[in-house]
């Protein structure tokens, strides 16, 4: 009999840019038939080809063993074919119910929206996942799991016979997980088929009957999860050479961790319901602490709790020896601690010239010292040159910058005016080889400042080549220490 669904030699170019080299795939009636490899391995670009996302591609899709060609994601869904995306769709203004059923409304005789059937349905589905909350409530007020577990129902309970889920579980907390696996059995018992794309291998292994691996656009492995481990996965998955990995670092890195140094940061037991939990940490001065996880695992959570962000529910903070209490932006800042998040968009002012953004930190200063703005430019052209930021006209507004050179702005503000402990979230995420290394050695000027540094990253190309002890969390937790030794990327990605 013809499999329920078939690829053949699919190969898919963006610009000039191969995504995917003749990927050949086939899913069967009734599996979870899971899909894993690297940030950029081609992953996503195979799923919206078969939900119909993208239509430009070569090779052939059959369905039952006709060949098919979807026009729209409409047209996907009409073959059976259900997707939710990597990235959040909802939408903020609508309600719950509204959300759960956007594009197919149920209505009445009248042809008039059912609202009586949606909210009553709408409540269904999300007690199926454990979700209490009210279907009328505005989707934007709920926070981003409960946003994520509400798009999976959407597409869970519509009908689908092939369901597509890409990162499902990055904003799930893990009683959230749990949840979401149970409706995944029930649905694959009940004859459906579901591709689950994810970057924890062990949910992968635990939750599927097959796994495929992808790496630079190919597809190098399939085998039955019960007959594979992490490790082959990650051998699969980087390919045999672990060390060779552009921009970073080569080979095996040496961590140097130095505890000799004062601690000028310590945690204590911290802990956030649904985030994160008994976080003891210390970082000490001149020292670069990475933590490494995949998104999802808490560390984001953790590194806003450490600027006063999220507070934490639980546990104590002290710095240099002191306990603080860092229940906003404000006293973390004054506590001494600086923060550059992923999104740099959201501290820095676009439409502002470059010696504005770079000045802000000492505006206070500036201001005691009653420099005029010639002395504001002339400190951030100093900085402008020694920090590489390109163009180095400081005049220029920030926004015209490449986001690496933003990011350099970002990080030369801290320069300035040294804090006590600076938190950097993805610092070099999106960058180019050049603008990777620029920051590298913004980072390591600061280190040689004595200052604490946090590096949060999912990629582990970034806390390699920046951290000098590298803490790994999952689910929440640290869940193992690299200190002192030589760690490679493999060993790395088996700790999370
Ligand atoms: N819409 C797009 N335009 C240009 N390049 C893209 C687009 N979507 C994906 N790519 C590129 O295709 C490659 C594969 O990306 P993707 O399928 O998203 O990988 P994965 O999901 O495995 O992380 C990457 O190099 C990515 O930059
Ligand atoms: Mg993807």
């Amino acid at each position: 009999m013809a499999p329920l669904l078939e690829l053949s030699g699919i190969s898919k170019a963006f610009g000039g840019a191969v995504a995917l080299r003749g990927i050949d795939f086939v899913l069967e009636p009734g599996e979870i038939h899971g899909l894993v490899g690297e940030n950029g391995a081609g992953k996503s670009t195979l799923m919206k080809i078969i939900a119909g996302v993208h239509h430009g591609f070569g090779g052939t899709m059959r369905m039952g063993g006709q060949p098919v060609r979807f026009a729209s994601p409409a047209d996907a869904l009409a073959a059976g074919i259900g997707m939710v995306h990597q990235e959040l769709s909802a939408v903020g203004s609508l309600t719950v119910a509204e959300n759960v059923y956007l594009g197919v409304q149920p209505t009445n005789r009248f042809g008039l929206v059912d609202w009586k059937a949606m909210l009553r349905g709408a409540r269904a589905q999300l007690d199926s996942l454990g979700i209490d909350v009210d279907p009328r409530a505005e989707m934007g007020s709920l926070s981003l799991g409960v946003q994520q577990l509400i798009e999976l129902s959407r597409v869970l309970f519509s009908g689908a016979r092939i369901i597509i889920l890409d990162e499902p579980t990055s904003a799930l907390s893990p009683p959230e997980v749990e949840r979401l696996f149970g409706v995944l059995r029930r649905l694959r018992d009940d004859g459906r088929s579901l591709i689950f794309i994810s970057h924890f291998l062990d949910d992968v292994l635990a939750i599927c009957d097959r796994v495929t691996v992808f790496r630079n656009g190919s597809k190098v492995a399939e085998a039955a999860a019960a007959e594979v481990d992490k490790h082959w996965l990650i051998d699969r998955m980087i390919g045999g050479a672990h060390g060779e990995i552009s921009g970073g670092y080569t080979g095996e890195v040496v961590l140097d961790s130095r505890p000799e140094a004062a601690v000028v940061l310590a945690t204590e037991g911290l802990g956030r319901t649904g985030a994160y939990q008994d976080i003891s940490l210390r970082v000490r001065a001149g020292e670069v602490l990475g933590i490494y996880g995949y998104l999802g695992a808490g560390q984001l959570d953790l590194a806003r709790a450490l600027f006063g962000k999220v507070p934490a529910q639980r546990g104590r903070i002290s710095i240099d020896g002191r306990q603080v209490a860092l229940t906003s932006t404000a006293r973390a800042r004054a506590a001494g601690m600086a923060f550059v998040p992923e999104s740099r968009r959201s501290m820095l002012f676009a439409q502002e010239p470059v010696f504005k953004n770079i000045s802000i930190s000492i505006l206070r200063r500036i201001a005691r010292l009653l420099l005029r703005p010639a002395a504001e430019r002339a400190i951030a052209e100093r900085h402008a040159a020694s920090l590489n930021i390109r163009p180095p006209q400081v005049d220029r507004p920030l926004g015209s910058l490449s986001g690496g050179n933003q990011q350099k702005v970002a990080l030369a503000r801290w320069l300035t005016h040294l804090p006590r402990v600076l938190v950097l979230s993805e610092p070099t995420r999106g960058m180019d080889v050049g603008a990777k290394d620029d920051v590298v050695r913004i980072i390591r000027a600061l280190r040689a400042h004595g200052i604490g540094i946090i590096v949060v990253s999912a990629e582990p190309e970034t806390v390699l080549s920046l951290a000098d002890r590298i803490l790994v969390m999952k689910k929440g937790r640290v869940v193992h220490e690299f200190a002192g030794v030589a760690v490679s990327k493999d060993r790395l990605l088996a700790a999370a």
